[in-house]
């Protein structure tokens, strides 16, 4: 596949017990009204799947596809949603689950995009988080755990979309 792991970084028991405890924050959290669970994808699949049955109380799944432009095309910066939520965000807790906060750009445009829509209020929950984004307009509210500045795989992220299975957290050589 082309590259090799490094190293662990993080180990199946320290991801089982981070998400446990991120699932007690969010359910001590949101005490009353609607809540919506939006996933990323492709990255946060795994992790949402494992976050969300540690959350006590009632919610609802539902996901966002988004496409990036990159740089040298011509309509800069904006994000488009190839699948867009089908239940209404109006009037509900939105938590916006991320694999990984890197420079931050998926989330700064996609916060914009959601916020738009009235929810009641709207969050941000990162497994991952490297904390070298300089222009974050939304602060996660949630995280796991503060990543080293590497190239991090496995538990859903991808290097060329392999890798994503690994039940562990590794970074590549
Ligand atoms: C990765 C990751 C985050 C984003 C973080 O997604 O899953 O969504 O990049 O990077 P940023 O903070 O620099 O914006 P990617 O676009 O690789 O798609 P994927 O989730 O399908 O792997």
């Amino acid at each position: 596949m082309g590259r090799a792991v490094k190293r662990v970084v993080y180990n199946e028991q320290d991801i089982a017990g981070k998400v446990r405890e991120l699932g007690e924050q969010i359910t001590t959290t949101y005490p009353d009204g609607e809540l919506l669970v939006l996933g990323l994808l492709k990255g946060s699949f795994i992790f949402l799947s494992d976050l969300v049955r540690q959350i006590n109380r009632p919610l609802q799944v539902d996901f966002l596809v988004a496409a990036s432009y990159g740089d040298n095309t011509f309509s800069s910066g904006s994000v488009r949603l190839l699948y867009d939520p089908e239940t209404t965000l109006e009037g509900k807790h939105i938590l916006l689950v991320e694999d990984i906060v890197d420079t931050g750009r998926t989330l700064n445009r996609l916060m914009d995009l959601l916020e738009a829509r009235n929810p009641r209020s709207l969050e941000i929950c990162a497994l991952l988080h490297k904390h070298i984004a300089k222009e974050l307009k939304y602060p996660a509210k949630f995280v796991g755990f503060d990543a080293p500045n590497e190239f991090l795989v496995g538990y859903g992220l991808d290097h060329a979309e392999n890798f994503r299975h690994i039940p562990y957290i590794a970074s590549l050589q």
